[in-house]
């Protein structure tokens, strides 16, 4: 064979900015967020409600119309995915799928587990016959039963609800799966199970995942790289040991401090945030989060400070390291 050109990452996201119109000034629900992600990784996006999570999730399948900036999905950049034949633009939706908190709000009541499953494979082109035994592969696939499949969406339990909504993703065999706050709703031992599956799922297909979660906990079981948002921003990114064991922004540290874990690698004092989450809608000058920071300078109020690599795969922004 052969050697290969290496493949660029499957995921691009360059710069990309989120703004929403406000009466009086804009909503800058994602302002300059960048990162990479390659093919059967994980990358963990965390933060306090607000940050800008969902937004940038949501603007990565096009569902929020981004401002500005590059996602760029296969060397395809999706930002211009309405400029596309439609049967392109079909494909690429087929291979970012996404799984939400709520599975009950977006499952449809009135159908069946089966009729729920079928939409995306017809939508896809398979005939009945592919779509039959699809269905009873993918129950097999997230661990429900044939016997199930004629049930309605109130007729399972949250936890079975999510093995649909995981299903309902897999059905068209996608390559990026953007899980946000999927097992944000669920009982702990239920979100073990239900992580479990992702995980055995990614290695059988080579997933790649974004997973939004506001629950550093859960991330630390799932995640490859974290990137930690704060007002719109990333502030922190690495691998996840080098962000649970020796994170460097002063929010990390406070979001850290904040689980109850008995980690002795991460006993001490417990740090407390000062002030209140500050809002996009009057985000602070300077470095956003100076206003809550008990590390701040005068710097701080005036310069944000870039998101600056300190070791490999570990940037973080703050000018007082
Ligand atoms: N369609 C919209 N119009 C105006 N503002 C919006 C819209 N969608 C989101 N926002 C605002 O953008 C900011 C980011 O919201 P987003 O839902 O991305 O946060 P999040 O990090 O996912 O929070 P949570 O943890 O609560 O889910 C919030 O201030 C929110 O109010
Ligand atoms: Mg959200």
């Amino acid at each position: 064979m052969t050697s290969a050109v290496a493949p660029g990452p499957l995921l691009r996201v360059n710069d990309l900015k989120v703004h929403f119109n406000a009466k009086s000034a804009p909503i800058r629900a994602v302002d300059g967020v960048s990162f990479d992600l390659a093919r059967g990784e994980t990358l963990g996006i965390v933060g306090e409600s607000g940050c800008g999570k969902t937004t940038t999730g949501m603007s990565i399948v096009n569902l929020t119309q981004a401002t500005s900036g590059d996602v760029i999905f296969d060397g395809v950049d999706l930002t211009h995915l309405h400029s596309l034949p439609k049967s392109r633009q079909l494909e690429l939706r087929r291979r970012i799928q996404v799984v939400f908190q709520d599975p009950y709000s977006s499952l449809n009541p009135r159908k069946t587990l089966t009729q729920t499953l079928d939409k995306p494979l017809r939508i896809h082109g398979l005939t009945a016959a592919e779509r039959k035994d699809r269905i009873a592969y993918l129950l097999e696939k997230v661990g429900l039963s044939p016997k199930q499949a004629d049930r309605y969406p109130h007729e399972f339990s949250g936890g079975q609800r999510q093995r649909i909504g995981i299903a309902r993703a897999l059905a068209v065999s996608p390559e990026l799966i953007i899980c946000d706050e999927a097992v944000s709703a669920l009982d702990v031992s239920i979100q073990a199970q239900i992580i479990n599956l992702l995980l055995d799922l990614q290695e059988e297909f080579n997933l790649s995942y974004l997973f939004i979660s506001h629950d550093l906990a859960v991330v630390e079981h799932v995640a490859d790289r974290v990137a930690v948002m704060y007002l719109g921003k990333i502030v922190e990114m690495a691998p996840y040991q080098a962000l649970f064991t020796d994170p460097q922004h002063p929010y990390t540290q406070a979001l850290l401090s904040a689980i109850p874990v008995p980690d002795p690698r991460r006993r001490g004092a417990r740090l407390v945030l000062q002030g209140d989450v500050s809002s996009p809608l009057n985000a602070p000058s300077g470095c956003p989060f100076h206003t809550r920071c008990a590390r701040k300078s005068s710097v701080c109020q005036v310069v944000a400070p870039p998101l600056t690599g300190i070791a490999e795969d570990h940037s973080v922004s703050c000018h007082n390291l």
